[in-house]
């Protein structure tokens, strides 16, 4: 299916139907790394096929994974591949010299691959990426890295590209100073090649699909109560996650499941479209990632989960999301990293409910693939949305409907997709302009949405 760079969505008659979301972005990008550092070949079913995870796929190929594609998976937007992996210190003994890595639009890869390569004592690589990439800090990840003993640089102290030099790690205890599930990621991968133990302690729980197939794979992975942290407002339970170097990882057969900050998008327009009723199936529904779900419960939502099975590791369910009336919610603390990716949405979704949503404590947004806070309260504003940016998220009154005209996608996939999904649900359609950033995540998403509309978009 081809996208154009910019299409128009009509508001749309009742959605009826159910397909199946891609697999999750997320996890593709970690098994493809994992698959990479084991040392015989993994099967990996369902690989996300889209522009973020081709990166990865390209990445670990110039580490000297062997990436053989088998072919479409069972799931739509999927590929099935077999990778023979270079061993935990592998890409050292292969690229002895300084390799440059595009890491394209993709955080997840940017921060998560240092990890592995700051302990490839004798190895040299730049990683880089596209205009949004050169915008994205890393010095989070710099900096715990340092206290490793790992030799990276950054420009400025703080942006890409970034310099990595392999060399001896040493485990430390890290407390994140925000809950980032890339950067936790990034230090249990260094933590498997640094002497002794790694341990992170998070603020507040955030996506753990790393610690899940890391200790599917054999890697004793920790995980305590670290008691208290004051750090996301109130008052969560800190996490204490603990690596201990393992000779060799051992992932087997890995499954993708469809993701749910793509399914999202239907969940929501099921929900906002008068008449609807989506049904999606396979969708991963890993408690670290569900905060959407709970949200929109709150909000009067008619969304029915039936967990399914929990193959690959991973929870699975199928979701069922009717239009119905909707009231609106306050958002921050702990439920924030658990729903950051669907916060865009929660926006349209207040535009649409009685009352004034507010999302607080969530600044992350500004250093998405764009300032998801800038784009959002931009684009849902220029569709004739009640929506004020704050410091660290934004205020939306909710007028039962929205109007529409032109979004702007900022070159950021889920504002792209976000104005599809206002079109449906506006009065007067949607332009969205740069609508082909949807491809870094949902190449299917036009398919997609015909499959669900019969055709509105054009
Ligand atoms: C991701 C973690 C989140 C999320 C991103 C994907 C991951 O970022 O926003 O889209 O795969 O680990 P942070 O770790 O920066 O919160």
């Amino acid at each position: 299916m081809q996208t154009a760079a910019s299409i128009r969505v009509e508001p749309a008659g009742p959605l009826r139907g159910e397909l199946r979301p891609p697999p999750d972005k997320s996890i593709s990008h970690r098994a493809a790394i994992v698959a990479a550092m084991a040392e015989g070949e993994v099967l990996v079913r369902g690989y996300l096929d889209a522009a973020d995870t081709r990166s990865t796929l390209a990445a670990v190929a110039a580490l000297g994974a062997e990436v053989a594609e088998l072919g479409q998976s069972d799931a739509p937007g999927g590929i099935d591949l077999r990778i023979a992996g270079v061993g935990l210190r592998g890409p050292a003994a292969r690229a002895p010299s300084s390799i440059a890595i595009d890491v394209g639009n993709a955080g997840t890869l940017l921060r998560i691959l240092p990890g592995w390569l700051a302990g490839q004592d004798g190895g040299a690589w730049t990683l880089d990426g596209d205009e949004s990439i050169r915008r994205r800090p890393v010095d989070r990840i710099v900096t715990p890295l340092a206290l490793m003993g790992a030799d990276v640089s950054c420009r400025d102290g703080r942006l890409p590209p970034l310099d990595v030099r392999g060399s001896r790690l040493e485990g430390i205890e890290y407390r994140l100073p925000v809950a980032s599930a890339q950067v936790k990621s990034c230090l249990l991968v260094a933590g498997l090649l640094a002497g002794g133990e790694t341990s992170v302690v998070e603020p507040g729980p955030s996506r753990d699909h790393t610690e899940r197939m890391l200790a599917a794979a054999g890697v004793e992975v920790v995980l305590e109560d670290a008691g208290t942290s004051l750090a996301i407002r109130g008052r969560l339970p800190a996490r204490r996650i603990t690596v201990r170097p393992p000779e060799r990882i051992d992932p087997g057969d890995l499954l993708v499941p469809a993701d749910l900050s793509s399914a999202a998008f239907w969940i929501v327009a099921g929900l906002l479209v008068r008449g609807s009723r989506v049904r999606l199936d396979g969708v991963g529904i890993n408690p670290t990632r569900v905060g959407l779900l709970g949200i929109l419960s709150r909000m009067g939502a008619l969304v029915e989960v039936v967990e399914t099975d929990a193959r690959g590791g991973e929870p699975r369910a199928t979701i069922t999301a009717s239009h119905g009336p909707l009231e609106a919610t306050r958002v921050g603390g702990g439920e924030v990293p658990l729903a950051i990716d669907e916060l865009p949405l929660v926006a349209l979704v207040g535009c649409f409910a009685d009352g004034e949503t507010v999302v607080s404590g969530a600044e992350e947004l500004r250093h998405k693939e764009s300032d998801r806070i800038t784009a959002v309260v931009d684009g849902l504003g220029a569709l004739g949305g009640e929506i004020e940016a704050t410091d660290d998220g934004f205020a939306v009154r909710g007028t039962g409907g929205i109007r529409g005209g032109t979004l702007d996608a900022a070159g950021d996939h889920r504002l792209a997709m976000l104005g599809a999904i206002a079109g449906l649900a506006s009065r007067e359609g949607v332009e969205i302009r740069g609508f082909d950033a949807a491809a870094v995540s949902y190449p299917g998403f036009e398919r997609d949405l015909r499959t669900l509309t019969g055709g509105s978009s054009r």
